[in-house]
């Protein structure tokens, strides 16, 4: 069996004003009528999948249990982490509750702010990692880069995939958030794809590959469980060793290290829904590069993005070129679509008014 354990600790600032601090985008209904974190818990159910591990902050856990509700899934477990450390303290928390658990089987990592339409296919995929990674290799999923992305990690493969080998390919090289020169080298190559950042291994092989490349992570971790409680039916991994913890990915801490890494390639769609430009990719768009929701109607208006995310609110434009609008009852987003990564900047400069 496989066991998602999903990460959703992260907040999300370039999805302001959607995204805030106390409802980050992954549980926003960014496309579609479910959230990304329940698109995330529904593609990873079904048969050969239990039910999920989230990682989460004590912020969120009512949010989590609603949400899943709402779909239909009970959680395996909820661990509340004290503070964010990023997804390397996370996923070991995870690989080791399942050992503590006497739960065997593969893990499956999955990001919550992810777009993946098609499920069958995404299933089929880690299907078709499975007997690697039952055999000790950390498994990655690889997408054919179409930009020179710098804010991805990248696999370089030992071989350049024919047509149709899907398969396990075992990696040369994982190359975490290139310079712009290395990006463009390596999407040009052919032999580089993205990681998805969705990992599928068994606990046993993660918690080795800690030990070999980052031995303290483990200890804090583990006594952070050992010392932790339940409450209501989440778990609280406890505060002291967790503090003492270095805010580290997975991808540096580890797979960047790790010898025992390969990918399986994945071409049926996918996005890091990470800023307003890979929203609007998603959404369904007129001829003219117009993409509306909710409440919203364009007029003569050309590549633009009109959201308004309150039934109450319209919003209209006239003319408009290279425009995002986001409106919401308490804030509205109006912005060059060029410069749709600035939006981090807004969230900074709002913060400092506070
Ligand atoms: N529980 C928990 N705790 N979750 C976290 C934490 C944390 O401290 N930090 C981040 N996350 C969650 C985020 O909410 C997100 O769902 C996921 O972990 C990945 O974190 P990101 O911060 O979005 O990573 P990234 O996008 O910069 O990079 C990763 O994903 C890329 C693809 O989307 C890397 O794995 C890259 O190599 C990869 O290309
Ligand atoms: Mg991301």
């Amino acid at each position: 069996t496989i066991t998602p354990v999903i990460l959703c600790g992260g907040s999300g600032t370039r999805l302001w004003p959607l995204s805030r601090k106390s409802y980050p985008k992954q549980f926003a209904n960014l496309i579609g009528d479910r959230s990304l974190f329940q698109g995330t818990a529904d593609r990873m159910s079904g048969e050969s999948y239990t039910a999920p591990i989230v990682l989460t902050n004590s912020d969120f856990r009512f949010i989590v249990t609603e949400q899943l509700m709402e779909i239909g899934i009970d959680p395996g477990a909820i661990l509340l982490e004290p503070e964010g450390r990023n997804t390397a303290p996370a996923i070991l928390a995870a690989a080791l509750w399942m050992q503590k658990q006497g739960q065997d089987g593969l893990m499956l990592v999955a990001p919550s702010d992810h777009a993946i339409p098609d499920a069958d296919e995404f299933r089929a995929m880690v299907a078709r990692g499975a007997e690697a990674a039952r055999e000790g290799q950390l498994i990655t999923f690889g997408v054919v880069p179409d930009r020179a992305e710098t804010g991805y990690g990248y696999l370089e493969l030992s071989r350049v995939p024919e047509d149709g080998d899907d398969g396990f390919i075992p990696l040369s090289k994982f190359v975490e958030k290139p310079d712009a020169d290395n990006a463009a080298r390596m999407m040009a190559s052919g032999q580089h794809l993205w990681n998805a950042g969705l990992f599928l291994f068994a606990p046993e092989t993660i918690i080795a590959a800690f030990e070999q490349h980052v031995p303290d992570m483990v200890g804090h971790v583990r006594q952070s469980l050992d010392e932790g409680k339940t409450d209501l039916g989440f778990f609280r991994l406890a505060g002291t060793p967790w503090q003492n913890l270095d805010d580290i990915s997975i991808d540096y801490a580890v797979m960047e290290k790790a010898e025992n890494i390969g990918a399986v390639p994945f071409n049926h769609g996918w996005s890091d829904l990470g800023g307003w430009d890979a929203v609007w990719r998603e959404m369904e768009q007129t001829e003219g590069g117009v993409a509306l929701s909710g409440e919203a109607t364009a007029i003569d208006c050309e590549n633009t993005m009109l959201r308004s995310e309150d039934s109450s609110i319209e919003v209209v434009g006239i003319g408009l070129k290279d425009i995002v609008t986001i409106a919401m009852a308490d804030a509205v987003l109006v912005a060059d679509a060029n410069r749709a990564q600035d939006v981090k900047k807004a969230v900074t400069a709002l913060k400092k008014k506070e």
